[in-house]
This record gives structure tokens, C-alpha cells and sequence, in this order.
């Protein structure tokens, strides 16, 4: 580890009621380990995290802390919605704290290159940094009926995955702000004027949503690669 200190925010406190599994999603193991101690261990094995801040739902607080000993990470209650969590994470970083990262633990499988590429960004001068795939579908636009509308430009789009790299000083900026509830924190720091920068991603970083992500999931952890496939 180089460099000034880099802190991951790490949202966990979404009830996952998509995922239908009676828990909170992060608790869910996926290979049998619960996705947030996947989160937090991809985090910090990637070697350029000093410290994350873990945010659970305000009851399951104790049993993240059991999940997690010996590793140098901080579990606050989050809020009720993502940006609500996140605010919550962002006021528990170390003060020192120069690159901040937020990752969703619903990303378990999240390779070391992309946390890696995400923080070079940001230190070598992005004040936000996202990392993205090319989309591979045709994307349309529909009316409510279904009915289509028009048909996208897919050259310029991305699915914009985590973690979300930040010098420190913009994310509080955004999130001083008080701003609405987002999917994506990039987003708060564009809404400042900033540019926010892209890396490549990964497919690996997917987001478990369903129970058909969480399948796939397991289905990868019988041969997943410990490096990403690196795709732009
Ligand atoms: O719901 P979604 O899959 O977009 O959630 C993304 C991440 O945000 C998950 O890791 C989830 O646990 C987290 N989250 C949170 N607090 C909420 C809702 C979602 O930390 N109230």
C-alpha cells in the first residue's frame, strides 16, 4: 500500500427483497460465505484499501461484526435507501481519507483489477472514476403500452458497475448537499459540474439482484479466475 489512505464505503443494508431469501441480501452466502465478507475481503485483498466501512441494517450490526474479525473494517447502521446508507458510511471515514471508494456488496465477485484501475484513476487526478462495459444488447425506448419509441445508440452507452472511485473532498462535497435518493454515486458528483472518468470493468463484478444472479454466482465460484477478464 502507497500513498494516502483509501477508504471503501461498502452499502450492505438493502433488505434484498428481490432476491427473496428472508435475510438482507448481503447476508446471503454465495459459495458459503455471506456476499458482504466476499465484498470486504475482494476490497482489501485488492491491496489498495487500508479500511472499509461496512453498512447493515441497524439490527444485523453485531453479526457483521462477528463476520468480520481481525479485518481492519467499521460497521455502522444504514439508512433507508441507498444514498441514505451511503451518507451514513461517508460520515464514519477516517478524516484522512484522500480516495474514497463506494461499492455495492451485492458485487461479490468483483476482481482486484477493477478496485485496482478505479484507485490508479483517482490518484493519478480523476476526481471521479467509474468503471464500465459496453453494452451488448439493442436497447429500446417504449411508451407504456410496450410499444416501441425509438432505438438507442448503443455505441455510446455503458452499464456502469463498482466500485465508484472518489477524491474525498467531491463525494462529502455531493453528499453535503443532501441529495436525493441515486443508484449511482457518480452521478452526485457529475451533478457538481465534475468530470467523472471511466476504466474498464468487469463481467465478474455483476450485481446479485435475483436468484438467478445468485445461481450464476455459485456456478462461477467452482472455476472464477482470481483476476477479471477486463473488458471495455
Ligand atoms: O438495491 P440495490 O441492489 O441497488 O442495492 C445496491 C447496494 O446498496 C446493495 O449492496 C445494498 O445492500 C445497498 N443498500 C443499502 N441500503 C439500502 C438499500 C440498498 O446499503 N437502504
Amino acid at each position: 500500500m502507497s500513498g494516502s489512505p483509501v477508504v471503501a464505503v461498502l452499502p450492505a443494508a438493502g433488505s434484498g427483497v428481490r432476491l427473496g431469501a428472508g435475510v438482507p441480501k448481503a447476508f446471503v452466502e454465495v459459495g458459503g460465505v455471506p456476499m458482504l465478507v466476499r465484498a470486504v475481503d475482494g476490497l482489501l485483498g485488492s491491496g489498495v484499501v487500508d479500511h472499509v466501512v461496512v453498512v447493515v441494517p441497524a439490527e444485523q450490526v453485531h453479526d457483521a461484526v462477528g463476520l468480520l474479525p481481525g479485518r481492519p473494517v467499521t460497521v455502522v447502521p444504514g439508512g433507508a435507501d441507498r444514498t441514505a446508507s451511503v451518507a451514513a458510511g461517508l460520515a464514519a471515514t477516517r478524516p484522512d481519507a484522500e480516495v474514497v471508494l463506494v461499492h455495492d456488496a451485492a458485487r461479490p465477485l468483483t476482481p482486484a483489477g477493477v478496485v485496482r484501475r478505479v484507485v490508479d484513476a483517482v490518484r493519478a487526478g480523476a476526481p471521479a472514476v467509474i468503471p464500465v462495459l459496453p453494452v451488448t444488447d439493442t436497447v429500446k425506448t417504449v411508451d407504456p403500452a410496450g410499444t416501441v419509441l425509438s432505438t438507442v445508440d448503443r455505441s455510446t452507452l455503458r452499464a456502469v458497475q463498482t466500485p465508484q472511485g472518489f477524491r474525498a473532498r467531491e463525494l462529502r462535497l455531493a453528499y453535503a448537499s443532501g441529495p436525493d435518493p441515486a443508484t449511482d454515486d457518480a452521478g452526485l458528483v457529475e451533478a457538481l459540474g465534475e468530470p467523472v472518468a471511466t476504466v474498464a470493468g468487469d463481467p465478474l463484478a455483476f450485481k446479485v439482484t435475483t436468484g438467478w444472479d445468485l445461481r450464476i454466482a455459485g456456478l462461477l465460484l467452482g472455476g472464477a479466475p482470481d483476476e477479471g477478464v477486463g473488458i471495455e
